[in-house]
């Protein structure tokens, strides 16, 4: 028996496995031990949500943002293209999406001052009345415990927020001062409690990030349970603090999909465009590693140049939301479904 068997049958059995076997599995293994990996992971994704992968339609509805987040391309000292969508517009993109078969609506944004809770209570009201029979996701990143409150009432029924590290230290060297890891924390909390079907994340390969790190971040999934877990390669973006930086590994991101799959056999795991954007076939091999979810783009075409969270960002091929066709192509080669369905968490289908 391998290391690698050896510790995927823990992680099978329900333990979290030692660091040191950590460390291992996310090092260097050799090709055929990675391959086993990336098996089993894929099917313990098989054993609860068969071949389907989940769409979302993801709208980046504001790329306006008061943080100054060291790594992103949107932060508030870039000197970009700033737009925010109207509520038609996105009301029209999701029509779009829901012809196209999309029954989850992503509404991605920076934190916009200009989407109080009044603004924001009012789209999502309209996304709830007109698409009863659709998820909607939130991604506005830190807000209130009321705000939270209010969307949720309006009709959102997940959010995603990403911890970016669960290391306090290194969440510092990632953000600015007046940035705090605290409330991160604090939000997520709030969000869980809140009964959102709620995701964190990371990137893989950030700036000052160790193997110990991303330990930590293991260990806080597990602790947290998330509904939902969204981690790609960090990719530099012209203009930040961080434009010199190396990128993250594609590779280790695939390790870390199938290690975070093997943990939570019912979690939804994107392939995302991150990773899609790092390596030529990215998001397929995120399936195959593990992955359920697929979030193509739905954003007006002039939107989408000016969302550049990173370089060279996809938006195009099967990124694009009106390229289904070729998406469910590309999934069908490996033998899987795209499947039009909200695409609840089964934790959460009764819940
Ligand atoms: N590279 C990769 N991912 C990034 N994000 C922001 N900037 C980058 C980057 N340069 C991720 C963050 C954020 C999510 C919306 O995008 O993790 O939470």
């Amino acid at each position: 028996m391998t290391e690698t068997e050896r510790i995927v049958e823990k992680l099978n059995r329900g333990v979290f496995p030692r660091v040191s076997e950590l460390e291992y599995i996310l090092g260097d293994i050799p090709a055929e031990e990675e391959e086993f990996l990336f098996g089993a992971a894929r099917r313990t994704a098989k054993s609860v949500f068969g071949n389907k992968v989940y769409i979302r339609g993801l709208i980046e509805f504001t790329n306006f943002c008061r943080n100054d987040c060291l790594y992103c391309g949107i932060r508030r000292s870039q000197s970009i293209t700033r737009y925010r969508l109207t509520e038609k517009e996105i009301l029209e993109c999701c029509k779009e999406g829901y012809d196209l078969g999309f029954r989850t609506f992503v509404l991605q944004g920076g934190e916009d001052p200009w989407f109080n809770d009044s603004r924001l209570v009012h789209t999502v009201s309209a996304i709830r009345g007109r698409f009863p029979d659709c998820a909607i996701t939130l991604s506005v990143g830190e807000r209130s415990r009321e705000s939270y409150r209010v969307l949720k009432e309006a009709g959102a029924d997940r959010f995603l927020l990403r911890h970016e590290t669960a290391d306090c230290n290194h969440y510092g060297k990632l953000h600015p001062g007046e940035m705090s890891f605290e409330n991160r924390m604090e939000c997520l909390r709030s969000l869980r409690e809140l009964g959102y079907q709620t995701g964190c994340g990371f990137m893989v390969g950030s700036p000052y990030q160790t193997m110990e790190n991303l330990i930590e971040d293991l260990r806080f999934i597990w602790e947290f349970k998330p509904a939902m877990v969204g981690i790609g390669p960090f990719i530099p973006a012209k203009g930040t603090p961080f434009e010199h930086e190396p990128k993250g590994s594609a590779e280790l991101t695939l390790r870390l999909l199938s290690v975070i799959r093997l943990m939570r056999p019912d979690l939804l795991l994107p392939a995302t465009t991150a990773l899609g954007t790092a390596a030529e076939d990215g998001r397929t091999r995120g399936i195959l590693a593990g992955a359920n979810v697929i979030m193509p783009n739905l954003s007006p075409e002039n939107a989408r140049k000016n969302y550049s969270l990173y370089d060279n960002k996809l938006n195009t091929g099967c990124e694009a939301a009106e390229n289904l066709a070729q998406l469910k192509a590309s999934m069908a080669e490996i033998g899987y479904e795209i499947v039009t369905d909200r695409g609840d968490s089964p934790a959460y289908i009764n819940g």
